[in-house]
């Protein structure tokens, strides 16, 4: 039975669709009626460039999709980026060399390489460095006097600092390549006049920096990370450029995710006082996954079905495009008791925030959830008394549900 609470013409990827109502409520009926529903575009945001897609809603059809690379395929964009034609590489390679976009068996050559980054040993290792930047940023906050931007003075830096770390930026470059990750992210949305065209600049120079830094390590290797995943002897190594697309989509899928729940975790404690309180006295370990549910600030991404398939009562058409909406997955009643209550102490807590599992499962997770531990300890030290003085400024985009001003006063 078609969804009766969809009016003719809606798309879930219209930013104006998503700017203010998230989670949507529409999502609530098609999980009920309708969980994979076919769309008529009539926004071309989010990489959803075809006529239409199928909108996939329930968590278990989520999960599916994402574990079955070998029916649905990466390799025609999830869309985390977009290429115009001025860009003088040639748009589809350059969508080809993003991990996101990759089906295996390359996704697992490029995959196997890059977890040399991410292993438990590897992050732990950051984790002091992190603590320490975390308390520091809090302390900084404690000073402002008045209202200040959480998301300038607070959600920005961690992410970007760690990140720097993990590849090894030196200090003195952080503050340029910081300018680059904030201008690629601040697109699709006009008050922030910064033009699509800024934006890929920005992002062709993070690339050749990066290249650089490749070319550096394999002329003269060094006992650090890009050596690792560049002039490793026997183990497989990326080439320049896939190591520049690598660095490319830290600095948006490490960078503007984190951002944002972090700033969604603050105003989601900052709206549930009871929450704070409890966080403030008993640190509960499983805090941030249940921010990052709660933020989801991945809204969708996408897959092409390489076959007809069968999902969800209905017929995929090779070629169709399927659109994952984790932020409809991860208020699933099926999956959560009480999905519309932000509980800190949630757990177990099978939230689709980082991806629905398979191939493309999020490689950064743990430094996510790090990160967002170590922050809001810090805040919560030293910022007990926080409170908030307006209302949210939503990023207006198509796929990230994104906060760009949160205004507060530290009490
Ligand atoms: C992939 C979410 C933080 C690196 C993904 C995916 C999602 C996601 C939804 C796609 C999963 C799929 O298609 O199945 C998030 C969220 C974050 C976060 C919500 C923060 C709260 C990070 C961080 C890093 C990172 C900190 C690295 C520094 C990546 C990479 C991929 C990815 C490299 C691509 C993996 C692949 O294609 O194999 N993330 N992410 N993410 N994320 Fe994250």
């Amino acid at each position: 039975m078609p969804c009766p609470a969809l009016p003719d013409g809606f798309d879930f990827t219209d930013p104006d669709v998503l700017q203010h109502r998230v989670p949507l409520p529409e999502f609530a009926e098609l999980r009920r009626v309708e969980p994979v529903r076919w769309i008529p575009q009539t926004s071309n945001l989010a990489g959803f460039q075809d006529e239409g897609y199928w909108a996939v809603t329930r968590h278990a059809d989520v999960k599916y999709v994402s574990t079955h690379p070998e029916i649905f395929s990466s390799y025609l964009n999830t869309a985390i980026i977009r290429f115009n034609d001025h860009i003088e590489r040639d748009a589809i390679d350059a969508q080809r060399l993003i991990l996101l976009n990759m089906d295996p068996p390359e996704h697992t050559r490029v995959r196997q390489i890059l977890q040399r980054v991410f292993t438990p040993r590897a992050i732990r290792a950051l984790e002091a460095n992190l603590r320490a930047r975390a308390q520091a940023i809090a302390a900084n906050a404690r000073a402002r006097s008045g209202t200040f931007d959480f998301v300038t003075e607070v959600a920005c830096e961690l992410p970007l600092q760690a990140i720097a770390e993990l590849i090894g930026v030196p200090q003195e470059d952080r503050a340029k390549i910081f300018d680059w990750s904030n201008r690629m992210i601040a697109y699709d949305d006009p008050e922030y006049a910064i033009t699509e065209e800024v934006g890929q600049e920005s992002a062709t120079e993070i690339i050749a920096y990066a290249m650089n830094m490749a070319a550096a390590r394999k002329q003269c290797p060094a006992k650090d990370i890009v050596t690792t995943l560049v002039a490793a002897e026997d183990e497989g190594n990326l080439g320049p450029d896939e190591f520049g697309f690598f660095v490319l989509m830290l600095a948006v899928a490490g960078n503007e995710t984190t951002r944002n729940a972090i700033t969604h975790g603050m105003h989601a404690f900052l709206t549930h006082p009871e929450q704070w309180e409890l966080f403030k006295a008993e640190r509960p370990a499983t805090a941030a996954e249940e921010i990052v549910r709660w933020a989801t600030p991945v809204n969708s991404f996408q897959r092409t079905a390489t076959q007809d398939t069968e999902l969800g009562g209905k017929t995929i058409r090779k070629g169709d495009r399927v659109g994952l909406f984790y932020a409809s997955a991860n208020h699933d009643p099926e999956v959560f008791d009480h999905p519309d209550v932000f509980d800190i102490t949630r757990d177990p807590n099978p939230h689709l925030g980082f991806g629905g599992g398979g191939p493309h499962f999020c490689l950064g997770k743990s430094l996510a959830v790090l990160e967002i531990d170590l922050i809001f300890n810090a805040v919560a030290d030293a910022l007990p008394g926080l409170r908030l003085t307006g209302d949210p400024r939503r990023l207006r985009s198509a796929w990230i549900n994104g906060v760009k001003e949160l205004p507060v006063s530290a009490g």
